[in-house]
């Protein structure tokens, strides 16, 4: 829906305008979907048990491809409007800008998540799955820290997403902590992820 959108206001549909600076309106506007869908993926799992209600896991997935789908849009524009597919610039980018190397890893480390989130690829990896998909952690906090770095002056914002991401954090913790030694994730032996749920298609928390 958001993709939609920016489409109609980049050809001016239904009133619809990206403003004078259209490139950068749809580089932050994607980026900030691209934020915004990793927290609520990762806002899942605490809303489920807090809830009691299980069928939300079945969106995790899709929330968190929608996520990937979106930073893959956000740096296509970079690369294809910004830099004009211009590979030396996307290298020195890279190497001597910080929030871009820091966003650049973000996305390098969702493609494997990406990739393996189909049922084949749980069944397959087991309770290796669990393990490689514990990296939305450690993105999330790349994805938070590349938006504080490339933010100029008012920090508010992304410090906003870093208190939010703090307390989705926090709550695994405190909850890994109160799990007896056997069922701690780190305990976990091989397969266990799809006996103990009797589903190769229900992942652990995430
Ligand atoms: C998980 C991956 C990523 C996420 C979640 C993400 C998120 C964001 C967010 C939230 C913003 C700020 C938007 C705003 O101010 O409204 C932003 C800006 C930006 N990001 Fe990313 N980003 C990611 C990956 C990348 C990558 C791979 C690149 C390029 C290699 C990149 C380049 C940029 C640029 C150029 C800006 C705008 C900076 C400016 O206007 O000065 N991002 N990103």
């Amino acid at each position: 829906m958001p993709l939609l959108w920016w489409t109609c206001a980049a050809f001016g549909l239904f009133g619809l305008s990206l403003g004078a600076d259209p490139v950068k309106k749809l580089e932050h506007a994607c980026g900030k979907t691209a934020l915004n869908l990793l927290m609520i993926t990762l806002s899942v799992t605490p809303v489920r048990s807090l809830t009691g209600l299980p069928q939300l896991l079945r969106l995790r997935r899709m929330l968190g491809l929608f996520a990937f789908f979106y930073a893959v849009v956000h740096f296509t524009i970079y690369l294809v409007l910004d830099l004009e597919l211009n590979f030396r610039l996307l290298g020195a980018d890279i190497a001597k800008r910080p929030y871009i190397t820091i966003g650049f890893t973000a996305l390098v480390l969702l493609v494997p998540l990406a990739l393996t989130s189909t049922n084949g690829m749980m069944r397959r990896l087991g309770a290796r799955w669990q393990r490689l998909h514990r990296l939305i952690y450690p993105i999330a906090a790349l994805a938070v820290w590349h938006f504080y770095w490339q933010v100029k002056r008012d920090v508010r914002e992304p410090l906003l997403y870093l208190g939010i991401l703090a307390l989705l954090l926090g709550y695994r913790l405190l909850r890994w902590q109160r799990l007896p030694a056997d069922a701690h994730p780190r305990a976990a032996a091989p397969g266990a992820l799809t006996s103990r749920s009797g589903s190769a298609t229900a992942p652990g928390r995430t």
